[in-house]
């Protein structure tokens, strides 16, 4: 079976929701493919119960549609899919049920072939799960499992649980298992900068106005003061601060939920890098051994936009993420183009949305 259209959008997530919209605006066709039963599934099926948004609201809009005036200035969860399910009808966009690694309409399991003039890439920065590669892993006898599969901590209370990672969701994750009574610990491996939610809300709005060096290091001192020096407790600083980090290389500061002040009092312990596991011990590079029951990698995502894409090389990396640096990442040869793979978060593909629209515009009526 072939089906024809303008723009094929691949993914119905926020950045392939706001392509759709911005397509929408200019009447421009389009069919938008989703390999999962519903759209965001990111955020319906792969989120844990506490999340919210971590940037403040008007930082996470998609275009032509603001949150409503009562929100919470930190959307929770829940409120962002209503959002996001108010904005697939005010367009009318209506995802296909298509995996496009195998092409294959799994609804009725025929082959679909797609015949489009352009092909927009909006299947994440967070399409598959990454893991690290430990020696010893494989043969732990507790569970395993990855922060998207992570709901709640009421299943760990007296389980002694170690989470891997110290990103937004580690810190969080930790926080939730330790508040549920699980005896905590987590592997911190690198530099990080953790934050208030509300000294980064005061960083991004300054940045529109001022210098981001300057910014930066009005952030560092604020969070100093804040939570003092946390070196001890094996939290480092970075050299570049919050702002330039995440432009340069896409790493978000830490937003502190509570989780500092259980560090500090040794409720969640921290531990260094692990060197390897025997059977449900696990071995840090420090020499220490403790035994766990559950280990929760916070360890991040990869995109697998190289795995479908045939001839993508115009646009991306064997990574799956844009060759072109930012401002320039969206667009790729021959009617190619990229939503949400900048490491920009929901600004940044509202972005991209838009540039996407507007340029496929111009060539359209060519
Ligand atoms: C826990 C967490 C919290 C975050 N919080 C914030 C925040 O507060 N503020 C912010 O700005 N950003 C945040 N982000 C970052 C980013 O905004 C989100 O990840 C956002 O969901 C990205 O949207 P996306 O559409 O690019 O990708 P996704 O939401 O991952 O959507 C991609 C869609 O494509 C589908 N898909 C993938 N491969 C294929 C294929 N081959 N064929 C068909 N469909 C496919 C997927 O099933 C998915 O539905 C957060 C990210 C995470 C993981
Ligand atoms: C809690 O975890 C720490 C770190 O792994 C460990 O040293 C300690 O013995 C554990 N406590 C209990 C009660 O199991
Ligand atoms: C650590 O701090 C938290 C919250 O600040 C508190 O609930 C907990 O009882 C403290 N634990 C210890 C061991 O001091
Ligand atoms: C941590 O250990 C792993 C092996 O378990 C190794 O591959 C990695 O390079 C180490 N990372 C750091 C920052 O030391």
């Amino acid at each position: 079976m072939e089906e024809q259209t303008v723009v094929l959008i691949v993914g119905a997530g926020p950045a392939g929701l706001a392509t759709a919209a911005c397509l929408t605006q200019l009447s421009i066709p389009y069919i938008i493919v989703e390999r999962e039963d519903c759209s965001a599934s990111l955020w319906r099926n792969r989120a844990y119960d506490r999340l919210k948004l971590h940037l403040a609201k008007e930082f996470c809009e998609l275009p032509y549609m603001s949150y409503p005036a009562d929100a919470p200035t930190y959307v929770p969860k829940d409120l962002f899919v209503k959002y996001l399910d108010n904005y697939i009808e005010c367009f009318d966009i209506r995802p296909k049920k298509c995996w496009f690694s195998t092409a294959r309409n799994m609804a009725t399991s025929m082959v679909v072939t797609y015949t489009a003039r352009f092909l927009v890439v909006a299947s994440g920065e967070n399409s598959a799960e990454n893991i690290p590669m430990i020696p010893g892993l494989h043969g732990f006898p507790g569970e395993i499992i990855h922060s998207s599969r992570y709901k709640s901590g009421s299943t760990y209370s007296g389980k002694n649980v170690l989470v891997v990672g110290c990103g937004n969701s580690g810190m969080e994750i930790a926080y939730d298992l330790a508040s549920h009574g699980a005896n905590t610990s987590i592997v911190i491996r690198s530099p990080v900068h953790v934050m208030t939610k509300e000294i980064i809300r005061l960083g991004m709005t300054l940045v529109q106005h001022i210098p981001v060096n300057i910014v930066d290091g009005l952030l560092v001192r604020m969070s100093n003061f804040v939570f003092g020096d946390l070196s001890k407790n094996g939290i480092v600083r970075p050299k570049l601060g919050p702002l330039l980090l995440k432009a340069k290389t896409g790493r978000s500061a830490v937003i502190d939920v509570g989780t500092v002040s259980l560090i500090r009092n040794g409720t969640i312990k921290v531990l260094g890098n692990i060197s390897k596991i025997k059977g449900n011990i696990v071995e840090f590079e420090s020499r220490n051994e403790r035994t766990f029951d559950a280990i929760v990698f916070a360890t991040g995502y990869r995109s697998t936009a190289n795995m479908w894409l045939k001839n993508g090389e115009s646009m991306l990396n064997r990574d799956g993420l844009p060759k072109k640096e930012f401002p320039n990442h969206w667009k790729g040869a021959n009617g190619l183009y990229c939503a949400g793979l900048a490491k920009r978060g929901l600004a940044g593909l509202a972005m991209d949305a838009k540039n996407i629209a507007n340029d496929i515009f111009c060539n359209y009526h060519e």
